[in-house]
């Protein structure tokens, strides 16, 4: 059973698996993708229902403009789709969307929608959904690195820079109200690796892996994937 009263702060999950549970059907990939975005949705509801603060999904790497512009495209229209067809829900659940990584890159449509979305549901104090799109942390971290090399040019920094600067410039920083370092990242499809996703932020965070392709991970997955979270003993470095 789920423990309500230990539930993680901050749950990152990486959806991996889209492509390889459309082929075992012999469908277009973006059918996978398309099943993943439901996939997606009831996470969100189910995070927002048991009261998680933060929720943070890997939804398009910088890594994946290498894929075909069909399946590109595709998963931007995906990303449309969501923004415009849900907004209601989002903000009937108090939803508040946040995004992650360089979205001025992304093509312009997908954007707009994206920009609709984010001042529509700035207010919303429940459930902080945040998706990374066009995200790799090296760049994170890299971009970090260059605002404050630029503020120590101009006098601002004076002396060391510290853990906390480097942390106030990520993504996950200043920009976006200091979200705090996830609490279990999960990965789906078997695949036991980043991929390049919070690397900075993930210094103490558990991982649980499972091979249940994305599309398959229902809320009842997901909560199976809290418990196994719930069972490890965090020590941060620490002792007990
Ligand atoms: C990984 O599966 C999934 C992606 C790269 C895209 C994720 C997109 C969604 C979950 C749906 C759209 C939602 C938004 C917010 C854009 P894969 O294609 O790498 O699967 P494979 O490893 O089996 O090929």
């Amino acid at each position: 059973m789920l423990d309500m009263t230990r539930l993680p702060q901050h749950v990152a999950i990486i959806m991996d698996g889209n492509g390889r549970w459309a082929k075992k059907r012999g469908i277009p990939r973006l059918a996978g993708h398309n099943a993943g975005m439901e996939a997606m949705k009831e996470i969100v509801r189910r995070s927002s229902d048991l009261g998680i603060k933060y929720l943070t999904v890997y939804a398009f790497s910088t890594e994946n403009w290498k894929r075909s512009w069909e399946e590109v495209s595709g998963i931007f229209k995906l990303l449309i789709k969501f923004v415009d067809l849900d907004l209601d829900e989002l903000n009937e659940k108090n939803v508040k969307v946040r995004v992650m990584g360089d979205y001025q890159a992304i093509p312009e449509a997908a954007r707009k929608s994206m920009d609709e979305t984010l001042e529509t549901t700035k207010d919303n104090t429940g459930l902080q959904f945040c998706i990374a799109l066009n995200y790799g942390s090296r760049a994170e971290i890299t971009r970090a690195v260059n605002v404050l090399a630029e503020k120590v040019r101009a006098g601002e920094i004076e002396g060391e820079i510290t853990e906390e600067m480097i942390a106030r410039y990520l993504y996950t920083g200043e920009e976006n109200g200091n979200v705090p370092d996830p609490d279990v990242i999960i990965r789906t499809s078997g695949e036991e690796r980043l991929s390049n996703f919070m690397l900075w932020q993930s210094a103490y965070s558990e991982f649980v892996f499972t091979d249940v392709l994305w599309p398959d991970f229902t809320p009842e997955v997901y909560e199976k994937t809290l418990e196994e979270f719930q069972a490890r003993d965090r020590r941060f470095g620490g002792r007990k």
